[in-house]
């Protein structure tokens, strides 16, 4: 039987240090939903010492989810390993994931500890943990740059202290894929108890070899795999989820492994996980990059239509992409759409986000003669994380040229009263924003702006995605419609409710 390969998806902790990005509670238990449907073995949840936000997210995915293991990091510390047991006490099955460093370079500019501390903290730790629960996963950080015998001596130390997991990161991606599969091998032909524990891997990808690194690694022993949706995380990020999940499923030939991802959920789960982050998957990435299916070259169409293995290595449909179908027309009813959208993978939405879909979406029909899924899906997109509208639009109007300064009068409802305000700007989006901004009463600093096209042709709607910064923290908002200032606007003014709700429950709760 083929060696089961586990997941443990590190989105939401590892993933989640990726520059600009900053999920709330409620994005959060959202995405670790999807991972369970996923089919991920393990979601580590987050680091719950570092915030109150990620203690509380952390502990909230703990009591929603049911048939995946939860992780908790915690340093080496008895306080965060305190606080990382409170955060998934409720788990059904909690891991707590311990992690110190062991190289010279971070143990002496670091940590500034000799190799005789770490080994003892490390295994005290394990140990400490262990008397919370069962399931304990260790971590060397910057394993790929440790002395080996040193990495040995740790890891033989703290499977004697009771840990069930021992992943080994190349935290700053500096290893090539053959010296990483080396450091597997040696570590299980010379670490003693090895063969009572998982080997787990964790690779960063500034080299631009964490999948390869990964895949060698489990062809030396490693069972275990973190790894991130998009390939998310620290800098240049960890190994892509969807990538050695369809290396090992579209390579059976070449490798014995089985894993227990529904690879049909992959596209939904980037086009989840790239919404909320605001994290735009670049359009040529493997897998679930906009061009990973595309062909454009004759001699490639010529041959996808006679046999589509000439150039298709893996199916669309294998990673959840449907054909790109023509849905439904202006007159389809609420139920049609509630049908399609079932067909597309959407069964968790709630009654009240697909009726505001279906409003869009009859006004989409109206404008666009043909109505595709990949339309449906960025209607659906765009309030997938429902934020209140506390703000609501009403009317924009906005004149610009290039002889004229842009000018926008913007007109907001909140709590029945509208407020009205015009101002200046660079240009049409830019004075819309300033406009926003006085109406509401707060300075943003706008940190991105993309706009892409939904689908081809001039009646395409446009999705705009921003990242705002207030104080130093990061608010995403998205908007889409066939008119881009539209849809500028729209995501800027999701930005702000998402600003001004965080406000005003923060206001209830000190009150
Ligand atoms: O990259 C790294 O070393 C980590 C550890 C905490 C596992 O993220
Ligand atoms: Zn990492």
């Amino acid at each position: 039987m083929a060696t089961k390969i586990k997941i443990f998806d590190t989105t939401l902790r590892d993933g989640e240090q990726t520059p600009g990005v900053n999920l709330n509670l409620q994005e959060k238990v959202e995405i670790a939903l999807q991972l369970e449907r996923l089919g991920v073995d393990a979601i580590e949840a987050g680091f719950p010492i570092s915030s109150n936000g990620d203690f509380e997210a952390v502990r909230e995915i703990a009591r929603m989810t049911r048939n995946v293991k939860i992780a908790a990091l915690a340093r080496t510390l008895e306080k965060d390993i305190d606080r990382a047991w409170e955060s998934i006490k409720d788990a059904k099955m909690p891991v707590i994931h311990t992690f110190i460093a062991t190289s010279e370079i971070h143990m002496k500019y670091k940590l500034k500890m000799t190799e005789e501390e770490v080994l003892r903290k490390a295994s005290e730790m394990v140990a400490y943990a262990k008397k919370y629960c069962e399931d304990i996963e260790f971590s060397p950080e910057d394993a790929g740059r440790t002395k080996p015998e040193f990495l040995y001596k740790v890891l033989e130390a703290v499977i004697n202290s009771g840990a069930t997991v021992v992943n080994i990161p190349d935290t700053v991606g500096y290893t090539m894929p053959a010296e990483f599969g080396n450091i597997i091998k040696g570590i299980k032909a010379n670490v003693a108890g090895i063969d009572k524990v998982d080997i787990s891997v964790h690779c960063h990808n500034d080299l631009g070899l964490a999948v390869a690194n990964t895949l060698e690694a489990i062809e030396n022993g490693a069972v275990q795999v973190e790894c991130t949706v998009n390939g998310l995380g620290e800098r240049a990020g960890n190994a892509s989820l969807e990538e050695v999940i369809m290396a090992i499923s579209t390579r059976k030939d070449y490798f014995d492994y089985r894993h227990g991802i529904n690879t049909s959920q992959i596209y939904r789960t980037s086009k989840l996980v790239s919404s909320l982050t605001g994290i735009n998957v670049q359009p040529n990435k493997a897998i679930v990059g906009a061009n990973a299916f595309a062909h454009e070259s004759g001699i490639h169409q010529h041959g996808m239509l006679s046999e589509k293995s000439t150039y298709e290595i893996m199916t669309p449909e294998s990673i959840g992409l449907m054909q790109n179908r023509m849905v439904l027309g202006k007159h389809s009813g609420s139920h049609a759409f509630k049908e399609r959208l079932r067909e597309m993978g959407y069964t968790s939405i709630s009654d009240e986000h697909v009726q505001k879909a279906f409003e869009k979406f009859k006004d989409l029909a109206d404008k666009k003669k043909i109505v595709l899924d990949r339309d449906i899906e960025a209607l659906i997109e765009e309030k997938v994380s429902e934020v209140p509208e506390i703000f609501k639009l009403e009317s924009f109007q906005i004149s610009s040229g290039n002889k004229v300064v842009a000018t926008a009068t913007i007109s907001l409802k909140r709590d029945g009263l509208t407020i009205t305000e015009a101002a200046t700007g660079h240009g049409p989006v830019d004075a819309a924003f300033n406009s926003m901004e006085r109406i509401v009463g707060i300075k943003l600093k706008l940190e991105d702006y993309a706009l892409r096209a939904v689908t081809e042709g001039k009646d395409a709607l446009g999705e705009v995605t921003v990242r705002v910064s207030e104080n130093g923290e990061i608010f995403t908002g998205k908007g889409v419609s066939t008119d881009i200032i539209e849809a500028s606007v729209i995501a800027y003014l999701n930005a702000i409710n998402r600003i001004v709700s965080g406000k005003a429950a923060e206001e209830v709760k000190n009150a």
